[in-house]
């Protein structure tokens, strides 16, 4: 293990720096800065807002070049629901209308004739809207002159207001309930962190060190689950995260390694069936960790540039390569244990014992799988499917399945002393040993 440590600790120290480096903009308020862009269509940001919600737009350093611009009523910022904004591009293909600021389907912000006359050669605008129909929105801007180029700094908040308790949420409606999921899980964790730390306590003779791993493991998933609790809570009350996503981003980062490690590690039968790593298990995890450290700063990106931050697409496209490729490589070790048990019942005769731990094995393969397939595909897919207002079902259902994972992976790995897959196990292993020492005492 002691050649792939160096350079592991060298990526941690890379990830923190780039983690550390990376100017943290708080989610649900959105700084963008456009430079001498002709784009038709610049989409800002989404949110869901309810029956009281806010938006407060505030663009600074607005400049048009080539100045005179020829109707400025053809340029500025509007709202659409995701079912509308489909419409107000058949209106523009169709010919209706040259531009979607003047689409019926959408709610204009603010037109750039509205500016006012000014002798500096940048302009800015402050404005404030009521937004009372509850709904999905996406902020966009619009510049249908053609070849005209804008350059700006966009401020965008919004929020939701609460009548009842006069309180701002500055979570997209749907969201808002996540900080109190967040910190209920985190109690569910600590909770099985406790349970686990009596069950170790209680087997002592029979623990493995990769029982203690897993209890970090454990531990590093409830510190991630808090962080998020506090981030979310943080945003929600204030729209900034004070600080509490970069231990989020942090620990998300140490629990995706632990986690990636823990899976190979039992997958290899690791210090319960042997106690070294043969080297293509090592190489494994020498694939693995880098590819969590580029997992991690791809998901830092997504998260902090919001629904439409430059370069996301790649960025996504990304962490879906590189959280495939992980995926399949910790599936390799778990491969390689069932055929090394198949052979080895074949060899050794001793069937029972073989044909136990090979079950356990093919579980484990089918439960990994199941998790992995589970937490990328069907998460997304509910994400994508569940209306705005219920955007925490898919960390819910995330959650639930990751929980899943964990106790099943805890329960049948745990330390037991009457646990017949060791027990059989290593007794079987004695008299056998036993009995190959008595044979050679014998011949003497
Ligand atoms: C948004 O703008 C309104 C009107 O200017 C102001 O009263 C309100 O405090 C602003 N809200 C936030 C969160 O900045």
């Amino acid at each position: 293990m002691a050649n792939f440590s160096h350079s592991s600790v060298l990526l941690l120290i890379t990830a923190v720096l780039l983690l550390t480096t990376t100017t943290f903009t708080s989610a649900e308020i959105r700084s963008i800065d456009i430079r001498s862009d002709s784009r038709s269509n610049i989409p800002i940001d989404e949110f869901g807002f309810t029956h009281s919600g806010r938006l407060n737009l505030t663009v600074t350093q607005i400049t048009l070049s080539p100045t005179p611009a020829p109707d400025l009523s053809l340029i500025g910022f509007y709202l659409c629901t995701l079912d509308a904004c489909p419409l107000r591009v058949q209106q523009i293909q169709d010919g209706d209308i040259p531009c979607a600021l003047q689409s019926v389907h959408v709610k204009p912000v603010f037109k750039f004739n509205q500016l006012k006359p000014d002798h500096n050669p940048t302009h800015s605008f402050d404005i404030s809207v009521k937004v009372s129909d509850a709904n999905l929105f996406s902020l966009l801007f619009s510049n249908c002159v053609p070849d005209l180029k804008v350059s700006m700094d966009v401020h965008s908040v919004m929020y939701n207001y609460n009548p009842k308790t006069g309180q701002l949420d500055y979570l997209s409606a749907g969201k808002s309930s996540l900080p109190f999921i967040y910190f209920l899980f985190f109690l569910v964790y600590l909770a099985l962190g406790a349970v686990w730390s009596y069950t170790l306590y209680k087997n002592r003779l029979t623990v493995y060190k990769i029982h203690f791993f897993m209890l970090s493991v454990v531990i590093l998933k409830a510190l991630n689950l808090l962080c998020e609790a506090g981030d979310k809570s943080y945003i929600k009350r204030s729209g900034s995260a004070h600080g509490w996503d970069i231990l989020f981003y942090l620990f998300s980062f140490l629990k995706g390694i632990t986690l990636f490690t823990l899976i190979v590690l039992i997958g290899t039968g690791w210090s319960f069936l042997k106690p070294y790593l043969q080297d293509k298990e090592k190489r494994v995890l020498i694939f693995v960790i880098p590819l969590q450290v580029v997992a991690n700063v791809a998901q830092v990106v997504i998260d902090e540039t919001g629904p439409y931050g430059h370069n996301l697409e790649t960025w996504k496209k990304v962490f879906l390569l590189v959280d495939i490729l992980c995926c399949c490589a910790v599936l390799f070790p778990i491969v390689w244990s069932i055929k090394n048990l198949r052979e080895a019942a074949k060899m050794d005769g001793k069937a029972a014992v073989n044909l136990m731990k090979l079950t356990l094995f093919r579980q484990y393969y089918i439960i990994v799988i199941s998790y992995i397939y589970f937490t990328r595909v069907v998460v997304n897919a509910l994400e994508t499917i569940t209306s705005y207002k219920f955007q925490w079902t898919g960390p819910v259902a995330a959650e639930l399945a990751t929980l899943a994972f964990y106790v099943f992976t805890g329960y049948n790995f745990r330390p037991k002393v009457h646990n017949p897959y060791f027990a059989i196990d290593d007794e079987e292993e004695e008299a056998a040993a036993e009995a190959l020492k008595l044979e050679d005492e014998f011949e003497l």
